[in-house]
């Protein structure tokens, strides 16, 4: 029975058919989606803290507004993610435990400092740039809820990547020293952003599984290719400089030339040894510790309302 259950499973994901919570599935694959799953949904949660820094002190109100927004719909992916990661019998609990134990990854993207306003320029239109590369594809991974949850995600993620390209505009537009500090905030995050798309594809234990069972739609860096590509003329159009002395036009590839990946500095963040991951992660820590008495009275309200009723 279990040979048919698996060719009927194969024979879906190649014909694209969604597989949904409760169709079989492989055991690996299920471990495999709540792996990725809750990793994702981890990092839109920590994810809100680099910029949740700036909320106080973002330079007018329409930009604290925006802000403010766009770090509550982070909020409301992570929640998304979580539930996506439920639906394969995950245990919101235990990922909360994961996380704050240090267990659980995230994108070693969140461990970088937010030094100046010009970071969360940088941010939005690198980072999120990133993410909706990445997420774009995964709209059409092979399991239900997680593509159909990616669908929104990417919306807002456009809407992000925007007010990040027009902070960097007015940057780039403004007196020498706004100028400056956009060209600093790129400096910084370029590097670590080309790090979002994981390791190479020749070290990436996980990619031709999952590129099998079309979890992911491209390679690692297939989608760093794409993403470089796509950023360097927009970089031209704000002025900037990317910082990396290889980089080049390759006519025969229609793209890219890049310099390399600082590997050791990746594996550094992704052990946990960046420069904020611990304050990261002592952050979710209390606010989860300072948020117990909303989660006891949300059970004992639901509890009385169930007494009510069967009253
Ligand atoms: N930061 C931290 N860990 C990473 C990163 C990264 N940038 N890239 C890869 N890793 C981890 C992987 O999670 C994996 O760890 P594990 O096997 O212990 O679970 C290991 O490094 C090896 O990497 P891969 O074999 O390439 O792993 P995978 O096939 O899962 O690919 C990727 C990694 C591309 C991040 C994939 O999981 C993915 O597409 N995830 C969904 C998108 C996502 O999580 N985005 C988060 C940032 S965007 C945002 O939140 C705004």
């Amino acid at each position: 029975v279990e040979v048919n259950l698996e060719e009927q499973f194969e024979a879906k994901v190649a014909k694209d058919i969604r597989i949904e919570p409760k169709d079989w599935m492989p055991d690996a694959y299920r471990k495999t989606l709540i792996r990725q799953i809750s990793q994702h949904a981890h990092s839109e949660i920590v994810g809100m803290l680099p910029e949740g820094n700036w909320i106080t002190r973002a330079p007018s109100l329409k930009r604290k507004a925006i802000l403010l927004a766009k770090v509550q719909d982070e909020a409301g992916h992570g929640l998304y993610l979580y539930s996506a990661a439920e639906t394969l019998g995950a245990s919101r609990d235990q990922m909360t435990a994961d996380l704050h134990s240090g267990k659980a990854k995230y994108s070693s993207i969140f461990n970088y400092p937010t030094l100046s306003w010009a970071d969360i320029g940088a941010i939005g239109w690198l980072v999120d740039g990133a993410a909706i590369m990445n997420q774009v594809p995964l709209c059409r991974t092979s399991y239900g809820p997680y593509a159909r949850a990616m669908v929104r995600v990417c919306k807002e993620e456009s809407f992000h990547q925007r007010q990040g390209f027009e902070i960097m505009m007015t940057l780039c537009n403004g007196a020498p020293e706004q100028k400056k500090m956009a060209q600093e905030a790129f400096n910084r995050w370029w590097w670590p952003t080309l790090m979002m798309f994981g390791p190479k594809d020749d070290e990436s234990p996980n990619t031709a599984q999952s590129m099998r069972w079309r979890i992911k739609r491209f390679t690692n860096d297939e989608l760093r290719q794409r993403f470089v590509d796509m950023m360097v003329p927009q970089a031209e159009f704000l002025g900037l400089t990317v910082p990396d002395k290889d980089l080049k036009w390759n006519e025969a590839k229609n793209g890219y030339d890049y310099g390399e990946v600082d590997w050791n500095e990746f594996w550094n963040v992704v052990k946990g040894n960046g420069p904020c991951n611990k304050q990261r992660i002592q952050t979710r820590v209390k606010a989860y510790e300072e948020g117990a008495w909303v989660r006891e009275a949300a059970l004992a309200h639901a509890e009385k309302r169930a007494q009510r009723e069967s009253a």
